[in-house]
């Protein structure tokens, strides 16, 4: 049996599925006979998406992260819509338009609520159902190489790289917690390089032309990583996995944040 095989008719639930890298894993988990439950705020974007895969294979689901009543809302529908969700992808995410050292508290605990502690309560829920159900579940959380080597990137970019670097802690507390409640869990976190999107032309004050100057991936690219990590031989864990352009870059921009 092919190791994906395993996942065919299972249930996945993808934050930030309206763009970007979300879109792609949603896609390719559908492509893998996943049932994907897809949410993010821009609910237009989401049914976009349900037209081109299929309503009964792509379920979108409003929902702002930042809010735990829409968190707890969305884990219900697919509890008692699609029995149980069985892969969760911590993929929704937020940079951050300027310094630290210029940033109001407001703004620093929105990007820190959707890029952590967002993450943090998805997890939650997810270990506590599956733990429930008595089943077997992945949870997939996509960090950044901004966040896991923030020393080679030499560039600020507010607090995106704290939230990112404490993925990886989070993802090492909750392998432990499910180790030590003996559940069949397996966990791992991305870090991905450049990738085209939105994100990251707001990051970098730039359009589509930013291709010319540094070599990126594409949201494909990640989104095969992750069927490379739920595809792992079971019993075998792939923990983290680092994913960035194989060509060198040629022209690294500096980011034009605003003061
Ligand atoms: N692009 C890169 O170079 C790169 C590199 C490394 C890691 N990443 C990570 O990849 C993830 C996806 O980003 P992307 O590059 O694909 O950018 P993107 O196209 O801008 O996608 C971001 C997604 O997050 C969702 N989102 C943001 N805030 C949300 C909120 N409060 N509630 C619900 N959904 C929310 C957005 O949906 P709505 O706006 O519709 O809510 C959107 O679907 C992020 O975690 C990012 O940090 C990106």
């Amino acid at each position: 049996m092919n190791t994906m095989e395993r996942w065919a008719g299972k249930v996945a639930l993808v934050t930030g599925a309206s763009s970007g890298i979300g879109w792609e894993i949603a896609k390719s988990l559908v492509q893998h006979d996943i049932q994907v439950v897809g949410l993010a705020r821009r609910f237009d974007k989401l049914q976009e998406l349900a037209e081109k895969l299929g309503k009964s294979k792509f379920y979108p689901i409003q929902c702002d992260v930042t809010k735990e009543n829409d968190i707890l809302r969305a884990f219900k529908w697919a509890e008692e819509r699609l029995g149980g969700v069985d892969i969760l992808v911590n993929n929704a995410g937020n940079t951050m338009p300027s310094l630290i050292i210029d940033s109001s508290i407001e703004l620093c605990r929105e990007v820190i609520n959707s890029n952590l502690m967002a993450p943090m309560i998805f997890a939650r829920e997810f270990i506590n159902a599956i733990r429930k159900r008595n089943v077997s579940g992945h949870i997939i959380n996509i960090s950044s190489i901004a966040g896991r080597y923030p020393e080679t990137f030499r560039v600020p970019v507010g607090i995106y790289s704290v939230t990112k670097s404490s993925l990886y802690t989070l993802g090492v507390e909750l392998r432990n917690e499910i180790m030590a409640c003996n559940l069949d869990i397996r966990v791992t976190t991305i870090n991905p390089g450049g990738v085209l999107t939105d994100l990251l032309k707001f990051a970098l004050n730039c359009g589509d032309e930013i291709t010319e100057k540094i070599t990126l991936l594409s949201g494909k690219d990640i989104a095969d990583t992750v069927i490379c990590a739920l595809g792992a031989s079971p019993g075998a864990e792939v923990f983290e996995l680092t994913i960035i352009p194989q060509k060198i870059i040629v022209g690294a921009p500096v980011p034009q944040l605003e003061n």
